[in-house]
C-alpha cells in the first residue's frame, strides 16, 4: 500500500488528478472506475480543468461507476447518474457510448448485475478504480459484513450510511434502503486502486482499513491484499494512523520518477 498524506484536501485532490492523468497518458484507452460522494468532487474539478485546458484527453477512455440506488430514476438529483453527469461527464470529452453506469431501475437485478460484471471484463477490466470510504469502512456500498469476495449485487444500506445520505434526499425517510454496488471481489480485480479520504470523521475508518486486521467488518481493509492500492489523505483523515510520520517520510524521499 502507498499512503500519501498531503497538507490539505485541495493539494490531495490535485495530486490525485495528476495520478489519474498519468494513467490516461500512459494508456489512452484506459478503463476507469468512478466513485460518487463529496470526497472526489475536487478531484473531478481538477480533471475537468486539465481536460478543458487541453492537457488531458478522455476520448479513448471507458468508465464504470461503482454503485447506484435501487428504484431511483437516472434524473433524480441524488442519483449517482445525475452526480456523474453534473460533476464530470458533461464537462469532459468522454464519448457517451463508453460511459457505463449501474442502472438502479434494472428489472431483473440478479441478471443485470451479471451483465455489469461481464461488461467490465469485456472492456478489459478496470485499470484504475477511484474510491471514497464510509465512516464504517465501506467501499462502494459494501457495508460491514460484506463478503470479501463479493461481486456486483444488491446490498442493504446500514442506518449509519443512510444517515450520512439524508441531506442528499431531503430527510432520512427518503433515503433508499437498497443499492446495487460492485462487490469487493470486483473492486479487487482493478489493476490499481486510488482511495481518497478527507476529514476527521474518516480517521477511524482509515486507521482500521490501513493498520487493522483484514476483516469483513471493515470492508476497505481488503485493500491490504491489493498489490497497487494508493491512499491519498489529508492530515485529519490520517490523524489516527500510528505510522503517519513514516508514511510522510517515505513519500517525501521517493525518487522523482515514482511520484505523481
Ligand atoms: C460512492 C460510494 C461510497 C462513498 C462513501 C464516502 O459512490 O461508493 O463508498 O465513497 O460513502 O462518501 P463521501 O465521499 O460523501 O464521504
Amino acid at each position: 500500500m502507498e499512503i500519501i498524506i498531503q497538507p490539505d484536501a485541495t493539494s490531495a485532490s490535485q495530486l490525485a488528478a495528476r495520478l489519474v492523468a498519468k494513467v490516461i497518458k500512459e494508456k489512452p484507452h484506459a478503463v476507469l472506475g468512478f466513485a460518487t460522494g463529496r470526497t472526489p468532487l475536487k478531484l473531478y474539478q481538477n480533471l475537468i480543468i486539465l481536460c478543458q485546458e487541453g492537457n488531458l484527453d478522455f476520448s479513448g477512455v471507458t468508465t464504470f461507476t461503482l454503485d447506484e440506488y435501487v428504484g431511483i430514476s437516472n434524473d433524480h438529483p441524488a442519483s449517482f447518474h445525475a452526480y456523474m453527469w453534473n460533476n464530470l461527464f458533461h464537462h469532459i470529452n468522454l464519448p457517451k457510448e463508453r460511459i457505463n453506469m449501474v442502472n438502479g431501475q434494472a428489472k431483473d437485478i440478479v441478471s443485470y448485475c451479471r451483465q455489469y460484471e461481464t461488461a467490465i471484463k469485456t472492456a478489459g477490466g478496470i485499470d484504475l478504480q477511484i474510491l471514497g470510504i464510509g465512516r464504517n469502512g465501506h467501499i462502494g456500498f459494501n457495508e460491514p459484513s460484506s463478503s470479501l469476495a463479493s461481486r456486483t449485487r444488491i446490498k442493504t444500506l446500514t442506518d449509519d450510511t443512510r444517515l450520512d445520505l439524508a441531506a442528499d434526499f431531503g430527510g432520512l425517510e427518503n433515503v433508499p434502503n437498497h443499492v446495487i454496488t460492485m462487490g469487493l471481489g470486483t473492486i479487487m480485480e482493478s489493476k490499481m486502486i486510488l482511495l481518497l479520504a478527507f476529514g476527521k470523521n474518516k480517521a477511524n475508518a482509515i486507521a482500521r482499513a490501513i493498520e487493522g486486521p483484514v476483516t469483513a467488518m471493515v470492508p476497505a481493509s481488503i485493500l491490504q491484499m491489493h498489490p497497487r492500492a494508493v491512499f491519498i489523505l489529508d492530515p485529519e483523515a490520517a490523524s489516527e494512523l500510528s505510522l503517519a510520520s513514516y508514511y510522510k517520510w517515505v513519500y517525501a524521499n521517493k525518487p522523482d520518477w515514482q511520484k505523481y
